[in-house]
C-alpha cells in the first residue's frame, strides 16, 4: 500500500510534478516552436525579401542598360550651302535648321548619315556575334529573306499564346512620285505587309495580309489612293483580328478610316469600309486596347488642328457615338498610346508632312481626357536630334512583356524622294521621374511621369529578357 501509496504519490507527485514539468515542459517547446517558426519565417522572409530586391536590382540594371543616354557628334549642323536640290521637300517646319534642310535634300552630302546603305544592314542572316540583336536606328533592316522591311507607319501585336510579336505596317515598296505639283510624295497602295517575330529582331515575311486593289477604281483601296498607318488588335469575344487604318484619296480630302477583319493575325484580312468617324475629318489615327479590353481610335481632325478619341464598338468594327476632342488646337499627328500604372500615355508629332519635327509627350488620368502635354520625350543625342525626334516620327509604342515600365518606342525616319527608302527608328522608351515642363491645370506641381526616350546609335534589348 505504502509501496503503492508511495508509487502512487510519486505518481501523483510525478503526476503533479510532471503536469507542472509537462506544463512548462509544452509551453518552452510552444515557445519553442514559435521561436523556430518566426526564425523560419524570418529566413523564409528575407529569403523573399532578398529574392525580391535581387529581382528588383536585376529589374533596375535592365531598364539601365535601355536607358544610358548617348551623345552623337555624329550629327552636327553643317556650314550653310547655296545650293539646294530643287526637289528637297517643300514643306518644311517653321524653324527649319540646316541640318533639317540637308536630311530633306536628296542630294545631300550627308545622305549617308540619316539613310546609311546596304553594306551596314541589319541581316537576322547573318552570324556576326558583334551585331547580333543590336538594334541602329535608321539603318536597312532585312527580314529573313534578306528583303528590306517594308512595314512603315506600323504596329505591333503580341500574341501570347504563342509568345509571337505580329508587325503590320504600309508596304511602300513602290517608285515615289507627286501626283500633282503641289501634291505630297506618295508611292501607290500596295497594302499592308505582316512579319511575324519572337524577338523583335529577327522577322519573318509574312506575306501582304490586306492588299491593294489594281483595277477597280472606285475601290478604297485602288492603288491611286492614301492607305497609312495600320494596326490590328484581337477581339476575345468574337476570335476575330481587326485592323483600322487611315484612307484616303490621292489630295488627303477623303479623310477617313478603314477598318479590315480576319481569322488569323497573319491574314488574309477581308476589307469592310471606310467611314469618317463620329462625321469629322480623320487623317493620322491609331487604336489602342485597353486591360479591360475596351478599344479607342484616336484620329486627327478638324484639319489636324486637334485630336478626337472614342470607344470602338464590342466586335470593333465601328465607334459608338461617344467622342472628346482632346489637344485641341495642338495641331499634332502620328498618335502612339500606351498605358503605364495605370495613366495613359501619348506621343504625337507635329504636323509637317514627311519633315521630322518635334515629338510631344502627353498623360492622362482618363483615356478620354483630359489629356495634358509634358514636353519632349527625346533625350540624348544632341539638340537637333532631340527636335526632330532622331529624325523620324511616332508611329508606335510596344510594352515590353516581363519589364514593367519599359517599351519600344516605334517611328519613321521617311525619306520623303524615296518613300520605299525609309527607315525604322526604334528606341528604349521608359517612363519615371518628374515631368520637365510645367503643366497646364496643376498650378505647377508635376503629377505625371516623365516620358523619356532615349536615343543610342546601337542597342540591343537586354540578354535575359525573355524575348531573346
Ligand atoms: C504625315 C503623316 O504622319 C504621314 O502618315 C503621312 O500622312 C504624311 N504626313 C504625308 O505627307
Amino acid at each position: 500500500m505504502r509501496m503503492r501509496n508511495k508509487q502512487r504519490k510519486p505518481t501523483t507527485l510525478h503526476c503533479n510534478a510532471g503536469s507542472r514539468c509537462t506544463l512548462s515542459a509544452v509551453v518552452w517547446s510552444l515557445v519553442g516552436c514559435i521561436l523556430i517558426l518566426h526564425l523560419y519565417s524570418l529566413v523564409h522572409q528575407s529569403d523573399g525579401n532578398e529574392r525580391d530586391i535581387q529581382e528588383r536590382l536585376n529589374h533596375l540594371q535592365l531598364s539601365r542598360e535601355l536607358e544610358e543616354v548617348e551623345e552623337d557628334n555624329d550629327f552636327q549642323i553643317p556650314p550653310p550651302r547655296g545650293k539646294r536640290s530643287p526637289r528637297a521637300v517643300k514643306r518644311r517646319p517653321k524653324r527649319a535648321t540646316s541640318l533639317i534642310e540637308e536630311f530633306l535634300d536628296e542630294s545631300s552630302q550627308f545622305k549617308h548619315l540619316f539613310f546609311p546603305d546596304k553594306r551596314t544592314a541589319m541581316d537576322p542572316r547573318k552570324e556576326v556575334e558583334d551585331d547580333n540583336h543590336y538594334f541602329y536606328p535608321g539603318r536597312i533592316w532585312l527580314d529573313t529573306d534578306g528583303n528590306p522591311i517594308q512595314a512603315h507607319g506600323g504596329g505591333i501585336l503580341y500574341v501570347e499564346k504563342s509568345g509571337t510579336y505580329y508587325w503590320y505596317g504600309e508596304n511602300k515598296d513602290g517608285p515615289t512620285y507627286h501626283a500633282h505639283k503641289k501634291g505630297a510624295a506618295r508611292v501607290d497602295i500596295i497594302g499592308v505587309s505582316c512579319y511575324s517575330s519572337k524577338d523583335l529582331w529577327t522577322w519573318k515575311y509574312e506575306g501582304i495580309v490586306l492588299a491593294g486593289e489594281e483595277q477597280n477604281e472606285t475601290h478604297d483601296l485602288h492603288k491611286s489612293n492614301v492607305l497609312e498607318r495600320p494596326k490590328v488588335i484581337y477581339n476575345e469575344k468574337t476570335g476575330k483580328y481587326v485592323m483600322w487604318m487611315h484612307i484616303d484619296d490621292v489630295n488627303y480630302t477623303k479623310a477617313s478610316v478603314g477598318v479590315a477583319v480576319s481569322n488569323s493575325p497573319i491574314g488574309p484580312f477581308e476589307y469592310l469600309y471606310s467611314m469618317q468617324p463620329h462625321g469629322f475629318d480623320s487623317r493620322d489615327m491609331t487604336i489602342f486596347k485597353d486591360d479591360d479590353g475596351v478599344a479607342y481610335l484616336v484620329y486627327s481632325s478638324e484639319d489636324n488642328s486637334e485630336l478626337h478619341i472614342g470607344p470602338l464598338t464590342d466586335d470593333y468594327f465601328d465607334v459608338t457615338h461617344i467622342m472628346r476632342r482632346i489637344l485641341v488646337g495642338k495641331h499634332r499627328e502620328a498618335p502612339a498610346i500606351f498605358k503605364y500604372d495605370g495613366t495613359y500615355y501619348m506621343v504625337t508629332s507635329g504636323c509637317t508632312g514627311w519633315a521630322p519635327n518635334r515629338a510631344l509627350a502627353h498623360a492622362a488620368e482618363s483615356i478620354m481626357g483630359p489629356w495634358e502635354t509634358m514636353g519632349n520625350p527625346c533625350v540624348g543625342g544632341n539638340e537637333v536630334l532631340r527636335q526632330t525626334t532622331f529624325f523620324a516620327q511616332s508611329t508606335f509604342v510596344l510594352p515590353l512583356p516581363g519589364l514593367p515600365g519599359s517599351f519600344i518606342f516605334m517611328a519613321d525616319r521617311w525619306s520623303s524622294a524615296d518613300l520605299r527608302e525609309s527607315r525604322y527608328v526604334w528606341l528604349p522608351l521608359a517612363v519615371g521621374g518628374a515631368a520637365d515642363q510645367p503643366l497646364e491645370y496643376n498650378f505647377g506641381f508635376p503629377l505625371w511621369s516623365r516620358v523619356s526616350i532615349y536615343w543610342h546609335r546601337k542597342w540591343k534589348l537586354p540578354d535575359h529578357w525573355k524575348g531573346i
